[in-house]
């Protein structure tokens, strides 16, 4: 049996990444894809608890190393329990953030180091890396303006504001320069106008 492939969804807080993401599965659905669906930090039981910590506002004295390493974690969790096996058994995995995002909000904005978020990425994932990886590119302003329509409280992450996300996007842009398998998506234009660009990047993959 072929392997399942594994495609990831990356981009800013505010991008349309979720929405992008849920019309993948809806089409997926539709092919009657054999799929699943995971999110990152989370998806495990043990991985959903971590996220709690990770994102609580309360938590405003974690110290970045220590941030870093949570995302392992859980990352180490949801690969051995859900996205491995799976694969494995031929099922497609869609992913809503995997580790370009530790590379972007750890590596870069955090200046954690690429080299050392890329050693503790592979050894969390025990060197499985996506097959694909979209990255849905807006404006730190419009990704701003986005979250701001969408009006829920900003967590943890997301409260550390626009200098620290514009930094993000500038880590996730020298993550495309490096990894042929991230598609870089414009997505300052309709839902339906980026999602033909996935779905014909999905379709060339099969
Ligand atoms: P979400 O809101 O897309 O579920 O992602 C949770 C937040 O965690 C988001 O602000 C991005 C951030 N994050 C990291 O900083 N590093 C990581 O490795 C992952 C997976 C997410």
């Amino acid at each position: 049996m072929d392997r399942g492939l594994f495609i990831t969804f990356e981009g800013i807080d505010g991008s349309g990444k979720s929405t992008q993401f849920n019309l993948l599965k809806e089409y997926l659905e539709q092919k009657g894809v054999d799929y699943i669906v995971v999110r990152e930090p989370g998806g495990t039981t043990i991985g959903e608890k971590i996220r709690e910590i990770l994102l609580n506002k309360k938590n405003d004295k974690m110290v970045s190393r220590a941030e870093l390493l949570l995302f392992e974690a859980a990352r180490a969790q949801i690969v051995e329990e859900k996205i491995k096996p799976s694969l494995e058994a031929g099922t497609t995995v869609l992913c809503d953030r995997f580790f370009d995002s530790t590379i972007a909000y750890q590596g870069y904005a955090r200046d954690l180091g690429l080299d050392r978020v890329m050693d503790l990425n592979m050894y969390a994932t025990d060197g499985l890396e996506p097959d694909v990886t979209f990255l849905i590119n807006v404006t730190p302003e419009e990704a701003l303006r986005r979250r701001g329509v969408r009006g829920e409280a900003d967590d943890r992450m997301e409260a550390l504001g626009m200098g620290f996300q514009a930094k993000v996007a500038n880590g996730y842009h020298e993550a495309a320069k490096r990894y042929s398998r991230i598609k870089v998506i414009d997505g300052h234009r309709t839902p339906d106008e980026i999602f033909e660009d996935i779905k014909s990047s999905y379709e060339a993959l099969l």
